[in-house]
């Protein structure tokens, strides 16, 4: 009896090692944190923020083509502004055609002496708010912490004259 039982677990550790082995064969050739590399942010300042400050730090993006560092800038965001865009933003500018999905801008506001007085944001999040272009909105104080998040009026009510180029002021992104 015991014989038999020994040779039974034999013959299912068999099996089971070999469905295994064929399981992990034919899992899709992935690298294994692509799924990490490719996360985006919820639509939550906190998540926006370690977004854009660690796991893809804006310093080292893009900045909005055309426009330096300290560019001059209206109210109400500053003095001297530096934008930033990611890969999403940037593709979508040169294309005219709308802000794509997962498009992100950080922008810093300084004063007329050039110290950093806020971060804004906009994240454009599909299905996010239909009603708004889809933006998510944040501003951020000099050491980050959350001023404003979401779907802030303040911020659509004056981007919202500007619908049409997708709520965005700082440069031509449709072909409207
Ligand atoms: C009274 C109008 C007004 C309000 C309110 C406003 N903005 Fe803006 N925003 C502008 C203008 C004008 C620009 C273009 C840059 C400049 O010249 O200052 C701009 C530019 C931006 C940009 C760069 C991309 C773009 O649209 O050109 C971001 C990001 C941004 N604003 C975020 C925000 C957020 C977040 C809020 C709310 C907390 C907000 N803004 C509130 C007028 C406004």
């Amino acid at each position: 009896m015991r014989k038999y039982v020994a040779v039974l677990s034999a013959v299912i550790f068999v099996i089971v090692a070999v469905v295994a082995s064929y399981a992990v064969d034919k899992q899709p050739p992935i690298f294994p944190y692509e799924s990490v590399i490719k996360h985006m942010p919820w639509a939550a300042g906190g998540d926006v923020r370690y977004h854009i400050t660690i796991h893809k730090p804006y310093r080292k993006w893009a900045q909005w083509p055309g426009k330096g560092e300290m560019y001059p800038g209206k109210e109400p965001h500053g003095a001297f502004l530096t934008t930033y865009v990611n890969e999403a933003a940037l593709d979508s500018i040169k294309k005219l055609n709308g802000m794509a999905d997962k498009s992100i801008i950080v922008k810093e506001n300084y004063d007329a002496n050039k110290t950093l007085m806020a971060i804004t944001v906009m994240y454009k999040v599909k299905g996010y708010n239909t009603d708004g272009g889809d933006w998510f909105w944040a501003k951020y104080d000099p050491k980050f912490n959350i001023l404003a998040e979401g779907k802030i009026e303040d911020c659509l009510k004056c981007h919202g004259s500007v619908k049409d180029n997708d709520y965005i002021f700082t440069g031509k992104v449709t072909g409207k």
